[in-house]
């Protein structure tokens, strides 16, 4: 139906006859003269109707926002003063010669342009959302990084192949989707949190190394970078242990950054130990574009008076940090109460602060609520330790480990940000890095071992017995690739022996008749010849959700859920027909109303 693309006619075609197709953009009447800009995938052109095409000039008139239409033209230069530099196709513009609409379009909920229109009406009509150039580039960004991911992939030996979507529980830690059986009443099947299992069957099968880019289903608590519904490129390899993953799996990323925004990304990418990454950020997916830095106090609190930091600095699970604000001492008491009740989001009971006005000048040189419970030795070693400066802010967390981490580690990203410190928009600046050594295990709130990574995760002793008599200890071979403050990924060398795989059912709490019914088929398999494995997979939406600079994962997929979990513009969830329950032997518990997405 068309010759070109709107968006790509140049001054290259001066004199020459087009025809496109596309939407209409804008129409201004211009005393007389009517010009459309004219917008397709690839961008806008402008077209002319002058009244001397008396037919066409009055179909022109009626056109409005949205309407599809088919133009022929004849390609001419803009006159002198009216060239555009924005647009590809500023420099010329497009006499109409013949004009059809396709399709009118009733005015439009919002207008593209309008750039603070409410997330649920752009779900609502995310076809029209997507037409927004900025939603196209991003669409497109995605296309571009699948196809460099599979590129890389296909050249390094590695087999695409799918994995079932109706299968039994992955343990990946969400809540499993589950999908009634009709063929076996009372039996469900669950959506897979991810191909865990399957992909390290395929390993046990030989085939050495498999990829999938895949979609996964978790039934959790949804943020900016979480999604119930989202993709994983998944990979595996067979006779590969961690480093040799690791260097593959950067090496596609720089490849992928490399080609598709010019970006060379380190090489190699710096490691840090888990510990060390919660010791200095609290966070074990440090943002490096951030120049704060926790700094522990337990040393000089450990025998002040104020019971807020002596407490916790004389308690094996606590923690008494301080974060330096270089310049900070700028920052409001309306600021810092803010930043009290965000620290309160994570759990911190507080927020104290010392500004240094001078710091020099001793005690007097300083402003705050807390130094009156501070001897001066104790205000001393801090300023010593931190390296403070007249003009910052020190913030004190103190507490239980955790919360101190969280709280304090969330404070420094915040801060980061707030201060101007990164680019958020843009993230000029990129800082990958591995986090590698995690701890194999870790105390859930019953006081039960959960694995920070998954189940099938070998840890870094190669003896079960040694595994069982200190969990606590245990590290495991496990890797999280992580960009400017983002998990972009995870993976492990696998345990590939049933012996230690029980042993890590066994300290999970998992029974050995629990552990042979769901996990049976993989304990069986690794009996008959499985090769030491190990792989990743990373969160592909979070991948291009940094690379296109945007704030959420949702702006990068074609058609996202709600924070809440439901689909706008389908309604989904929603209520299934009596008959439906029947067939599937369901009968609904008494629910004061039916929740639907609607
Ligand atoms: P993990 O659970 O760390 O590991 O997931 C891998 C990556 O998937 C992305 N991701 C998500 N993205 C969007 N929304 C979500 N709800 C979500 N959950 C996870 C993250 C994360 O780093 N089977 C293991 C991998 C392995 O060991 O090979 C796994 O799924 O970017
Ligand atoms: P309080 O004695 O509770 O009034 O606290 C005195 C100061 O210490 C206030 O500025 C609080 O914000 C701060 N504070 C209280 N608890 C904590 C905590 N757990 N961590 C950091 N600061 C705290």
């Amino acid at each position: 139906m068309r010759s070109h693309y709107c968006g790509q006619v140049t001054e290259e075609f001066l004199d020459q006859q087009v025809t496109l197709c596309g939407w209409v953009n804008r129409r201004r009447d211009h005393g007389g003269v009517i010009f459309i800009d004219l917008r397709d995938r690839e961008g806008l052109v402008q077209v002319v109707f002058d009244p001397d095409r008396a037919e066409i000039f009055e179909i022109a008139e009626r056109v409005r926002n949205e309407y599809v239409l088919r133009v022929t033209g004849r390609v001419r230069a803009r006159p002198e003063g009216t060239v555009n530099p924005e647009l590809i196709s500023g420099k010329i513009e497009i006499l109409g010669l013949d004009l059809q609409v396709l399709n009118a379009a009733e005015t439009p909920p919002f207008q593209l342009d309008d750039n603070d229109v409410h997330e649920d009406l752009r779900l609502r009509y995310r076809y029209i959302d997507l037409r927004r150039d900025e939603m196209q580039q991003r669409i497109r960004l995605r296309s571009q990084v699948t196809r460099y991911l599979r590129d890389f992939l296909d050249s390094n030996g590695f087999l695409d192949i799918e994995t079932p979507m109706l299968t039994r529980e992955t343990p990946e830690g969400a809540r499993d989707y589950l999908v009634p059986s009709r063929t076996y009443p009372g039996s469900f099947f669950a959506l897979p949190q991810s191909p865990q299992i399957f992909k390290q069957l395929l390993m046990m099968s030989g085939i050495d190394r498999y990829y999938q880019i895949v979609r996964c289903f978790r039934d959790e608590d949804l943020r900016a970078d979480r999604q119930p519904e989202f993709t994983q490129v998944d990979i595996e390899t067979s006779f590969m242990d961690e480093n040799a993953v690791m260097n593959l799996m950067e090496e596609m990323i720089r490849s992928v950054f490399q080609l598709t925004l010019e970006v060379e990304l380190p090489d190699p990418f710096p490691r840090m130990d888990h510990s060390e990454a919660m010791l200095r950020f609290g966070s074990d997916k440090p943002d490096l574009r951030i120049p704060l830095e926790l700094v522990d106090l337990a040393d000089i609190m450990k025998d002040v008076e104020f019971k807020v930091f002596s407490g916790p600095a004389n308690d094996p699970e606590g923690r008494v940090v301080v974060l330096r604000v270089p310049g900070g001492a700028k920052i409001s008491r309306k600021e810092i109460d803010d930043y009290t009740d965000y620290v309160g989001r994570y759990g911190a009971r507080g927020l104290a602060w010392i500004k240094v006005n001078d710091a020099a000048a001793g005690r007097e040189g300083l402003q705050s609520p807390v130094v009156k419970f501070l001897p001066d030795e104790a205000l001393e070693a801090i300023i010593k330790k931190t390296g403070t400066r007249s003009g910052d802010i020190l913030f004190f967390g103190a507490g239980n480990a955790a919360t101190v981490n969280e709280s304090i580690g969330a404070l420094r990203v915040k801060l980061g940000i707030d201060q101007n410190m990164v680019d958020v928009e843009t993230h000029a600046g990129w800082r990958p890095l591995w986090v590698v050594n995690f701890p194999m295990f870790e105390k859930n709130s019953e006081g039960r071992w959960t694995s920070l990574h998954h189940p099938f995760t070998a840890p870094s002793v190669a003896n079960p017995e040694e595994l069982k008599a200190n969990p606590g200890m245990a590290q495991s071979r496990a890797y999280d690739m992580v960009l400017n403050g983002t998990e972009l990924g995870g993976g492990s060398e696998r345990i590939y022996r049933g012996d230690m795989q029980n042993a890590v059912f066994e300290i999970l709490g998992i029974t050995s008749q629990e552990a042979e019914q769901k996990f049976g088929f993989l304990l069986n398999a690794m009996k008959y010849g499985c090769p030491p494995h190990a792989g990743l997979a990373f969160g592909l939406d979070r991948l291009v959700m940094l690379m296109a600079g945007a704030q959420s994962i949702r702006d990068v997929m074609a058609f996202p859920k709600t924070q809440t979990a439901a689909c706008p513009l389908t309604s989904a969830p929603a209520p299934v027909s009596a008959k439906q329950l029947r067939e599937l032997n369901l009968k609904l518990r008494k629910i004061e109303k039916v929740g639907s997405a609607t």
